[in-house]
């Protein structure tokens, strides 16, 4: 018995060191395999690298910081060291490059263009297409259908075409005028809230207010929704759509927070928003549609040419339609309430600025509260005012297009399949096209001066055929808005108040625009 037990175990032994010994060659052959093929994909890589660095070498632009990181430590080394964001880092190196300069994100180079005439080139005469890798982003949030295939995110030429052309009417001057009553409506509601807080102590952060007077406004003359996120800013629609958009942000921002564990909560909680959204959008379109089909509907808004979408194309589903909803509500809100964001701390830390602008809007508003097309045409020196303030601090700067073949820009080829960016920020802080250009000075489009403008180095709506749909009803609550608001109220800035710009998707005030308020 002991023998036969010593024998079973020395067999038992020798299979086990076998199966021990195939295990370990496995897992070393295994091993080899991956340094094999993390060895190929290295040298593949490297080897594209110097192919794409030969290939864009006779380019201008900064060194590159390093083989693999691109241009990449400048950024984060300018960030770190002077608080600066990359389009003022663009800007700078704008003044030394025309028409053109080659960025290296790590291994991507992108051409960011610097001459108003390329700008030209590139948005209107070649209309080059549109860099499907920036857009498509928005497409959905955290795997969540988001903007879908609505204006913003639409990278099909052809698709793109069809909506804008049955979509534009909605912005037409004339139809947006037709709506002056309900923008002042809904401007008398946050007037009253501002009157409550009006005691010159009570430190109010005016860019939140903006914020959710932006979100009324969209809602009520785009969809002749009343949210009234002005007075309660708890209610679940402008707090969903807050953690959808922040979300969308701040997915932009760190494209790889997708899979980052820790952060797996909080996509659940914004994937939640959207859909919370999406199923508002929806509910909405809907009742409309049904109000359509038994003859009840009359409206002329934003919504009304959305449900065209079907009538024009029968392949439209309804969540084609929730798309364009969803992407009018995140292309108002964002850049709209950072831009009067920054008019206002433009406007406030400029007293005489602020004074010739309440003379003005004193003489054609007097105390006249509601506001005609007529009075509109007459603020002229607020028109320049907006102006300036888009110019100095553009909200959505960043433009990006794609060459499909080489083209030639000045005297420079650039290669087919090539990002092309074109910054509004860098284009409006050229000493080439303005004088001192980080002062506020609204006079540069005084009538007299417009001629010295280049129209072509001033573009925060953008130019060609994606430009902003919602330019003239963002110019429109712009001066409603800012004209009732100075005329009703003096506001001052808190002490240290910080002009800085901080990045997000768009480029918005780092400290918001903390005020007191005093009835004038
Ligand atoms: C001051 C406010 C605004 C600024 C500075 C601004 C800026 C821009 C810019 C620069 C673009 C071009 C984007 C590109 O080509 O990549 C754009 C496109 C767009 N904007 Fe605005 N925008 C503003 C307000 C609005 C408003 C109020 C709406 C909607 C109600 C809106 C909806 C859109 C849409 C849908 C597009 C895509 C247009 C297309 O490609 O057909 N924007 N905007």
């Amino acid at each position: 018995m002991g023998t036969l037990d010593r024998q079973s175990l020395r067999r038992y032994s020798k299979t086990l060191a076998f199966e021990m010994i195939s295990v370990g060659t496995v897992l070393l052959w295994l091993l080899a395999g991956v340094v094999c093929t993390t060895l190929i994909i290295l040298t593949g890589f490297t080897i594209y690298l110097y192919y794409l660095h030969a290939k864009y070498d006779h380019l201008p632009g900064p060194k590159r910081d390093g083989f693999f990181k691109g241009n990449m430590a400048l950024v984060h080394e300018n960030r770190n060291k002077r608080g600066v964001t990359v389009h003022q880092i663009w800007a700078e190196l704008g003044q030394k490059y025309s028409p053109l300069f080659v960025f290296w994100f790590y291994h991507r180079p992108v051409v960011m263009i610097t001459d108003d005439q390329a700008v030209k080139e590139v948005l209107i005469t070649k209309k080059l297409p549109r860099d499907t890798f920036g857009y498509s982003h928005f497409s959905s949030l955290f795997g969540e259908r988001m903007l879908g295939c609505g204006l913003l995110s639409e990278v099909s030429d052809e698709e793109w075409q069809w909506k804008r052309t049955t979509l534009d009417p909605a912005f037409h001057r004339p139809t947006l005028l037709g709506m002056i009553d309900s923008f002042s409506t809904i401007c008398d509601s946050f007037l009253e809230r501002l009157q409550t807080l009006a005691d010159g102590k009570t430190e109010v952060s005016m860019a939140q207010e903006l914020v959710r007077i932006n979100l009324d406004m969209v809602a009520k003359i785009a969809y002749d929704l009343d949210l009234n996120a002005t007075n309660d800013p708890q209610s679940p629609i402008p707090t969903n759509a807050r953690i959808a958009l922040e979300g969308l942000i701040q997915s932009f921002r760190k494209p790889f927070m997708r899979f980052q564990p820790s952060t797996f909560g909080y996509q659940a909680k914004c994937r939640e928003a959207v859909r919370f959204l999406r199923g508002v959008a929806k509910g909405v379109l809907e009742k409309r549609q049904e109000e359509k089909n038994k003859g009840d509907d009359e409206r002329n808004d934003i919504l009304s040419h959305i449900l065209k979408l079907s009538e024009r194309d029968s392949r439209t589903t309804i969540d084609d339609m929730v798309d364009h909803f969803i992407t009018f509500v995140v292309g108002g809100e964002e850049t709209e309430s950072n831009h009067l964001a920054y008019l206002l701390t433009g406007i406030l830390s400029n007293p005489e600025v602020e004074e010739r602008l309440e003379a003005e809007i004193d003489e054609v508003l007097g105390s006249r509260v509601f506001v005609t097309s007529e009075d509109l045409n007459k603020l002229k020196y607020l028109d320049q005012v907006i102006k300036e303030a888009l110019r100095l601090h553009p909200p959505q700067p960043a433009i990006t297009r794609m060459t499909n073949e080489v083209i030639t820009l000045g005297s420079l080829h650039i290669p087919a399949k090539t990002s092309v960016m074109v910054d509004a920020y860098v284009l409006h802080h050229n000493t080439k096209y303005w004088d001192e250009p980080e002062k506020f000075d609204p006079d540069r489009f005084a009538p007299s001066n417009q001629h010295k403008v280049a129209h072509y180095a001033y573009i925060p709506f953008s130019l060609g055929r994606h430009t902003c749909i919602g330019r003239r009803f963002a110019e429109l609550e712009t001066k409603i808005l800012i004209a009732r608001l100075l005329q009703r109220f003096k506001l001052k800035l808190f002490p240290g108040h910080d002009l800085k710009e901080v990045e997000h998707m768009t480029l918005r005030p780092k400290k918001g625009v903390q005020c007191t308020l005093t009835l004038r």
